[in-house]
């Protein structure tokens, strides 16, 4: 059995938590941890048709950020890995500097200490050079910085695609193999990639964004 905790701080994208939680829901020999900050509550809410309750209803323990006392708050609880997806420049900041005033950030340092994998899905943009070095300071003690970032190397047809392989190499990152990948890997220029759908007539995203910059 592994467990994960998953957080979902304020930072846009709450998406992609919502998406972990979906992904991770009945695989087998998972068990699910879930934080939503109060501002992760009022994202979830602006950003996506789910009510902060329904994405609750998706993990298989909820702890509110305010519960320190929670089994996931100690190093004994055995988990196996957190993901912070997303991950806002204030709990980055929580994070780096162990001031785990919340559930969320708790979680995180005990995760740190215990030399297990921390993924932080960290997502701000442009930086200044604070959120560049508070990220440096969370690579130096132990965290995967892995911002939100889309890949086009699998030809993408939709924004679920995209979500869908950022949300799959979390899960790698975190040492989680899924049963079927939820993207295509790379595998090197020569497979033929997507040839049902180009036969098709669709459109990948690379040829939308292309037909947009073309005057
Ligand atoms: C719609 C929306 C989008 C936001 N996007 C970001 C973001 O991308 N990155 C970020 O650091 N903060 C973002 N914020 C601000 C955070 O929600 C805010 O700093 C909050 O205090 C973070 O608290 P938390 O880390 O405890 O969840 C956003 C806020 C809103 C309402």
């Amino acid at each position: 059995m592994k467990r994960v905790v998953i957080g979902i701080s304020g930072a846009t994208g709450v998406i992609y938590g919502i998406r972990l939680l979906e992904v991770l829901r009945g695989a087998a020999g998972i068990e699910t941890h879930l934080i939503i900050t109060s501002a992760g509550r009022r994202t979830v809410a602006l950003e996506t048709d789910y009510t902060p309750v329904e994405v609750e209803s998706l993990a298989d323990h909820v702890h509110t950020q305010g519960d320190i006392a929670a089994s996931i708050s100690s190093g004994s609880f055995r988990a196996h890995a957190m993901i912070v997806a997303p991950c806002s420049m204030k709990t980055a900041a929580g994070i780096a500097m162990s001031y785990s005033d919340n559930l969320l950030l708790r979680a995180a340092d005990v995760t740190l200490k215990e030399r297990r994998p921390l993924i932080l899905l960290a997502r701000e943009t442009p930086m200044h050079l604070g959120h560049l070095r508070l990220l440096v300071q969370l690579a130096e003690i132990g965290a995967v910085v892995m911002p939100p970032t889309p890949a086009f190397y699998h030809r993408p047809q939709t924004i679920d695609d995209i979500i869908d392989q950022t949300v799959n190499r979390a899960l790698d990152l975190a040492g989680i193999e899924l049963e079927h990948d939820l993207f295509d890997r790379w595998r090197g220029p020569d497979p033929p990639r997507h040839a049902s759908a180009h036969a098709a007539g669709t459109r990948d995203l690379s040829t939308i964004c292309n037909e947009r910059i073309v005057p």
